[in-house]
């Protein structure tokens, strides 16, 4: 019989667009969610778009009983664990509840799967591990460092995935580490649904150009960057989802615990962001400079190499379609979700 893929956090915003993209390709697949931060519609909206079903477990990747369960009532083959906490403010006012939710629940899934045999897995990393790159553009063996407990913890699973890789064989583990995530499903169903004032630049973007909020902060203008602003890599979600569906592919001939970028190796200045948004929404956007966010890098992208390499993964769709898939779920599908 076919193995299962267990996807945690699978209904969240990376997690929903990559259960799609497996079922789509013949995957049987079982999400673990809590649905601490994503809406129950968002499952029916999965399943109507790959037209095919899937188990669905609400619990917390924290409960260990659930886990064992959900290894016991099937056959497991990998892993795709999405589940954690990612908001930087918010990691350092809570860091009990990241190092709980992110390292202990990584550290339980980890025990289960050795206890059931199982050693594939595809984790949610982030670029934050790279902490301020002295140069741009960022490739794997660049030295890692964090600067909140969100980011910390990250890097925290990152070596527990490295140290158990080294202790035994057999373990198979994809460290994507994601640039910056935007964009929505082509069909305006799933997207990112930020509860409150939203953290991001792209949904904080969306609801000022829907009227929604009076105008966006550009968080400083004294950058060493061409136009001062903020550079990042934006990749579109239905891209990234399709790296994890690489990954999965390319586990077996992977050794160990293996760092991999999923970025477009572009990076664009948040001035350019609003202008692209601009042209999509087809009127001006207001926006006015303020401080620079304590924390903030000038500038962070990829060298998406190493995935074209391993994975034969790489981006392929630009910033009109991220804005334009973005627009869409702005305008239809975020508040049709219940
Ligand atoms: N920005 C603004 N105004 C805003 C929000 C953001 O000017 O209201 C700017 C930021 O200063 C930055 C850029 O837009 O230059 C992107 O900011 P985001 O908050 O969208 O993204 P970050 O690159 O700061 O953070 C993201 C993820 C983190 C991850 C980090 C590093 O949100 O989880 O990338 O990988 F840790």
């Amino acid at each position: 019989m076919l193995k299962s893929i267990l996807v945690t956090g699978g209904a969240g915003f990376i997690g929903s667009h990559t259960v799609v993209e497996l079922l789509v390709a013949g995957h049987q697949v079982v999400v673990m969610d809590n649905l601490s931060n994503a809406k129950p519609s968002v499952l029916a909206r999965i399943r109507g778009l790959a037209d095919r079903d899937f188990t669905f477990i609400e619990a917390d990747v924290c409960d260990r009983d659930s886990l064992r369960e959900v290894f016991h009532q099937h056959d497991i083959g990998a892993v795709i664990h999405f589940a954690g906490l990612k908001a930087v403010g918010e990691s350092t006012r809570l860091p009990l509840d990241y190092y709980r939710n992110n390292f202990c629940g990584t550290l339980g899934l980890l025990e289960t799967m050795k206890g059931f045999g199982c050693r594939n897995l595809v984790f949610s990393s982030s670029a934050t591990v790279y902490g301020d790159p002295a140069e741009v553009p960022i490739r794997e063996e660049f030295p890692l460092s964090a600067t909140n407990p969100y980011g910390r913890s990250k890097l925290m699973i990152e070596d527990l995935c490295r140290d158990l890789a080294s202790s035994e064989s057999g373990w198979r583990i994809a460290l994507l580490r994601y640039f910056n995530p935007v964009g929505a499903h082509p069909s305006g169903l799933l997207g990112e649904d930020p509860q409150g004032i939203p953290n991001n630049l792209m949904p904080y973007l969306l609801q000022v150009a829907a009227g929604q909020r009076p105008s966006l902060e550009v968080f400083g203008q004294d950058y060493p960057t061409p136009d001062g602003t903020g550079v990042r890599d934006y990749l579109h979600v239905v891209d990234l989802a399709k790296g994890h569906l690489a990954a999965l592919k390319a586990l077996p001939g992977l050794q160990g615990a293996v760092p991999i970028n999923l970025g477009t190796g572009k990076g664009y200045s948040v001035l350019e962001m609003i202008q692209a948004l601009e042209r999509t929404v087809g009127h001006p956007i207001p926006w006015r400079v303020g401080p620079r966010r304590p924390g903030d890098i000038a500038q962070c992208y990829a060298d998406p190499s190493r995935a074209q390499e391993l994975l034969g993964w790489r981006a392929s769709l630009d910033l009109d379609t991220m804005c334009r898939d973005g627009w869409n779920w702005q305008q239809n599908g975020a508040a049709s979700q219940f």
